[in-house]
């Protein structure tokens, strides 16, 4: 890819598949999108018997044109490539129009996403940024109300400084969106399960709506929380799905990444374009980092969501409200199963007081606090303290977020080990008190968590109203 790529947004600012994209996707017919001579797209890195195998195969198997067959795609570390002739003609000249090892990853990714185009770029945020620009003034867009903290942040800058107007609704209820769709809406942006809430977008309903009244627009679904072994969301009417790599795709929490995907190619070049033009593509090293992690997501993920499944049950059966898609108890168990493969390894509970909630969180041994999830170790967090920290409180109340709310997501230890951990956790909120307060604590504490001879359960009708102004006396 050279960087001398035209803009294909210079004569349609809208997204059509007619005119100069096109037109360019025809002057290169011959090699795939990025003009590469490599296994054929959709299927990148498939056999070229256009063989499709089952996604726990494809996600290891890659095909490559690599001179030595090296059978990891090696890094090109280099910023910029020699050409032939002083008229260029290279496949590749300057990284950050496009590099032989953040292509392998793109094809691969398109292959697993089942997309016609897959990008990468240095962040889930980044790949937000690069799909806003696709924004013009005026332009209206239609969005949750229980988003990532780093989304709702973005969304507001450009809502005060780029006369983007955003309409945060209950995205979870179809007709919410449907009333706040119209002739300016460009944009539907979506997130399924929400987070920290655990909420379930109906995406075929939703993309349908938006579609309806007005063809133009794009759904965009922010699919982190399940990522491709789970779910595909351009299977259900999105027109861009993109993810943060830093999450399950690469597992280990050593990488920031960005993943877009669409089918139109048009779209997909006009996203390039912008990466190409702002310099946010993935690094070498980082996209061949992410290629590694992709080939254990079935592994990791399987093992995360059995785990996630058997906490969820055990915090459900001592009386917490949790909120995990795999429970029968969620409102949208049936609606998540009829999108998605798995119910993923994040959940949310409550335990009626911030303050009972931090000392859980900073009691637990095997659960690291930290932002994020996805990652090979279970994770614990209060998002309101942390990940959502950027919502002011006055918004979070209004979106009905409980600032107590306990956020856990489950990595691939040992789930009996996990258990303990979390159950003594909870029994050591008794451990803060001094002797005298011991026994107020104890009722403080039974309007919250109560605590019998044979470890914990959660109230039964949720803490009185005045619970943390209790706990403030005593902590
Ligand atoms: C659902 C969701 N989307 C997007 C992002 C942003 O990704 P990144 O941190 O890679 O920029 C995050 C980060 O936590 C996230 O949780």
């Amino acid at each position: 890819m050279s960087d001398t790529t035209p803009d294909p947004s210079s004569q349609d600012p809208r997204l059509s598949s007619s005119g100069p994209a096109k037109n360019l996707g025809k002057a290169i017919s011959k090699l795939d999108l990025d003009g590469h001579d490599l296994p054929p797209s959709p299927a990148p890195s498939s056999p070229r018997n256009g063989k499709r195998y089952s996604l726990a195969t494809e996600l290891v198997y890659t095909e490559g044109t690599d001179q030595y067959n090296a059978s990891s795609m090696p890094i090109y570390q280099s910023a910029t490539f020699k050409q032939t002739s002083g008229g260029g003609g290279g496949e590749y000249d300057y990284t950050r129009s496009g590099n032989p090892t953040r292509t392998h990853l793109e094809r691969h990714l398109a292959k697993i996403m089942c997309a016609e185009r897959a990008l990468v770029v240095g962040s889930g945020m980044g790949a937000m940024d690069v799909i806003t620009r696709l924004l013009r003034p005026g332009d209206e867009v239609v969005t949750g109300d229980d988003l990532y903290g780093g989304t709702n942040r973005l969304l507001k800058y450009l809502s005060t400084y780029n006369e983007i107007i955003v309409h945060h609704v209950d995205t979870t209820n179809p007709s919410r969106v449907r009333d706040a769709l119209g002739p300016k809406t460009a944009m539907v942006l979506l997130e399924t399960p929400t987070n920290p809430l655990i909420k379930i977008v109906d995406i075929p309903t939703v993309a349908r709506l938006t579609h309806e009244v007005n063809p133009k627009a794009l759904v965009a679904v922010d699919n982190t929380m399940l990522s491709p072994l789970l779910q595909n969301p351009l299977e259900f009417g999105a027109d861009i799905v993109y993810e943060s790599g830093t999450k399950y795709l690469s597992g280990h929490h050593d990488l920031m990444a960005g993943v877009l995907a669409v089918n139109d190619s048009a779209l997909g070049e006009r996203l390039y374009f912008t990466i190409n033009a702002s310099g946010c593509g993935l690094a070498p090293f980082d996209s061949w980092l992410l290629m590694r992690g992709i080939k254990t997501l079935k592994v990791r993920m399987e093992q995360q969501q059995s785990n996630a499944q058997r906490i969820a049950e055990f915090l459900e059966s001592h009386g917490f409200h949790v909120r995990y898609p795999g429970l029968k108890s969620h409102p949208q168990h049936e609606l998540h199963n009829s999108m998605a493969r798995g119910a993923g390894a994040v959940l949310s509970f409550e335990t009626g007081s911030v303050q009972i909630s931090e000392r859980i969180v900073e009691a637990a041994k095997l659960w690291a606090i930290s932002v994020s999830f996805g990652c090979v170790n279970s994770l614990i967090s209060m998002p309101c303290r942390m990940s959502h920290a950027s919502i002011d409180s006055k918004t979070r109340q209004e979106r009905a977020l409980p600032e107590d709310i306990i956020r856990l997501c489950v990595g691939i230890e040992d789930a009996d080990d996990l258990i303990d951990d979390l159950s003594r956790a909870v029994s050591d909120t008794n451990h803060y008190c001094a002797p005298p307060l011991t026994k107020i604590f104890q009722l403080v504490l039974a309007g919250a968590v109560k605590l019998t001879p044979d470890g914990f359960r959660a109230a039964e009708h949720g803490p009185p109203a005045n619970l943390d102004t209790l706990s403030n006396n005593i902590f």
